[in-house]
């Protein structure tokens, strides 16, 4: 069967290798992608990380599901398809960034183990830290930092994740952070722990 792939002609082989940009960098292009729930933790903990990591000089990108929703991703919604394309779209521009030699965070619901799959499978394992920011749906609604899930609770917010879209508990996560048995400092922790030694 052709496709419009048939007359792409992409040239990896000519380009500057990626270890010349880490060995300037001094670091090592790495992408650490945490999932949960909405109001899990997860853009809290990314923008701590990535703190805590530049103050280390190091060079860190955090890739949120609302900023890029907001911009690159703008004509996607919530239904199954459109999050599946914006997870493949943030996980090819994920691995753009690694390939340059950043540390990548990147910060979505990814809320079933196919979406976590496709994103493995771009990055690749050796490239990627996974992280699962679990907390309950109704500790979440506790929280409720945006406001959301009260809009959810007034039918205003359709195919909401945890309501009338799932959400499933991963099958395999390098790490998972229980954010309602741990404080934002311990969570924090726990991460830069396993950020540094996987
Ligand atoms: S994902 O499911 O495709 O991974 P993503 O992380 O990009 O989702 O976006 C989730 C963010 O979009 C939430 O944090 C929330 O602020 C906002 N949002 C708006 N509508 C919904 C919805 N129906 N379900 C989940 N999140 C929503």
């Amino acid at each position: 069967m052709s496709s419009h792939l048939d007359h792409i002609y992409p040239v990896f082989d000519k380009m500057l290798p990626r270890e010349a940009k880490e060995e300037l960098l001094g670091q090592k292009g790495r992408v650490i992608w945490m999932y949960g729930l909405s109001g899990s933790g997860k853009s809290t903990l990314a923008n701590l990380l990535e703190r805590h990591l530049h103050a280390e000089g190091r060079l860190v990108k955090v890739l949120d599901g609302d900023n890029i929703r907001s911009g690159l991703n703008q004509n996607l919604g919530f239904s199954d398809e459109d999050r599946l394309e914006n997870i493949r779209r943030v996980a090819e521009v994920a691995k753009l960034f690694a390939e340059t030699g950043a540390i990548v965070i990147a910060s979505f619901i990814t809320p079933n183990n196919e979406l976590r799959k496709l994103a493995r499978e771009i990055i690749g394992d050796e490239d990627l830290l996974e992280v699962y920011v679990k907390a309950s749906f109704e500790a979440c609604a506790e929280r409720d930092p945006k406001g959301l899930y009260a809009k959810v609770k007034a039918g205003e917010v359709k195919q909401f994740t945890g309501k009338d879209s799932g959400f499933e508990e991963p099958d395999r996560a390098d790490l998972i952070i229980d954010t309602e048995a741990h404080s934002e400092e311990e969570s924090l922790k726990i991460l830069i722990e396993a950020a540094s030694t996987t």
